[in-house]
C-alpha cells in the first residue's frame, strides 16, 4: 500500500519539523491539498508552502488541486515541486486537454472524483491517467467522516481500469483510518491519503507504518 499523509493536518507553525518527520517515516508520498475557496468552501495554501515543503524532502509530492481553472497553474505547480498533479473532474471542462498538459509539463496526471461523481465518466480518459483519486468525503476539510459508498466505487474503478488496460493507481482521500483502510485495501485501493488519523495520533510515524501494512 502506498501511504500519502496529508500535510493539511500538520502544524503549520512547524512545517519543517513535520515535513522532516514524514520524510523519515515509511510514508511513500506527501499529499498536498490546495484549496481556492471557490471550488471548495475553504482556503488552504499555495505555491510558497509547496516550495517550502519541497526543500525538506525528496519524496513524491502528491498534489491535490481543489481549485477552479487548474489549467492556468500547471507550469507553476511543476516549478514549485509537484510530482503528481491531480485535478478534479468537476472543475475541468476540457479534461482531456488538461491531462495532456500535466503530462507534457513532466508530471504524473491524476483525476479526483467527488462522492457524487460516478467512475464511468472516466471511461474515455482512463487509459491516459496515472492516478484516480476517489474522494471518500466532500472535499474542503480534514477530519470528516468516511462515506462508505467509496468502497464500492473502488471496486467499479478497478474493473474500469482492467477493462481499459490502464495503469492508473487507485488512491482514496478522506476519513481513512485502519478500519476504513482495510475495507479499501480489500476493494483494490493502492494508495491511501490520511490526514487527521496520522497527525492526531500519539505516534504519527507508527500510525503510518500501521497503514502501510494494510
Ligand atoms: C479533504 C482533503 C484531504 C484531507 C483528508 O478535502 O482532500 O486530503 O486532508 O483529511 P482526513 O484524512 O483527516 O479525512
Ligand atoms: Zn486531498
Amino acid at each position: 500500500m502506498i501511504i500519502s499523509p496529508s500535510v493539511l493536518s500538520c502544524d503549520f507553525g512547524n512545517i519543517q519539523r513535520d515535513t522532516e518527520m514524514l520524510h523519515q517515516s515509511e510514508a511513500d508520498w506527501l499529499h498536498i491539498d490546495v484549496m481556492d475557496g471557490v471550488f471548495v468552501p475553504n482556503i488552504s495554501f499555495g505555491f510558497p508552502v509547496l516550495e517550502a515543503i519541497r526543500k525538506h524532502t525528496d519524496k513524491v509530492l502528491d498534489v491535490h488541486l481543489m481549485i477552479q481553472h487548474p489549467d492556468n497553474y500547471i507550469q507553476a505547480f511543476k516549478k514549485a515541486g509537484a510530482d503528481i498533479l491531480t485535478v478534479h473532474y468537476e472543475a475541468c471542462t476540457h479534461l482531456h486537454r488538461t491531462i495532456g498538459a500535466i503530462k507534457e509539463a513532466g508530471m504524473k496526471a491524476g483525476v479526483a472524483l467527488n462522492p457524487h461523481t460516478p467512475v464511468h465518466l472516466l471511461e474515455e480518459v482512463i487509459a491516459d491517467l496515472d492516478l484516480v483519486l476517489i474522494m471518500s468525503v466532500n472535499p474542503g476539510y480534514g477530519g470528516q467522516k468516511f462515506i462508505p459508498s467509496a468502497v464500492e466505487k473502488v471496486r467499479k474503478l478497478a474493473k474500469l481500469i482492467k477493462e481499459n488496460n490502464s495503469k492508473a493507481i487507485i488512491e482514496i482521500d478522506g476519513g481513512v483510518n485502519l478500519e476504513t483502510g482495510k475495507l479499501l485495501a480489500e476493494a483494490g485501493a493502492q494508495a491511501l491519503v490520511a490526514g487527521s488519523f496520522v497527525f492526531n495520533s500519539v505516534d504519527p510515524k507508527a500510525t503510518i507504518s500501521a497503514l502501510k501494512q494494510l
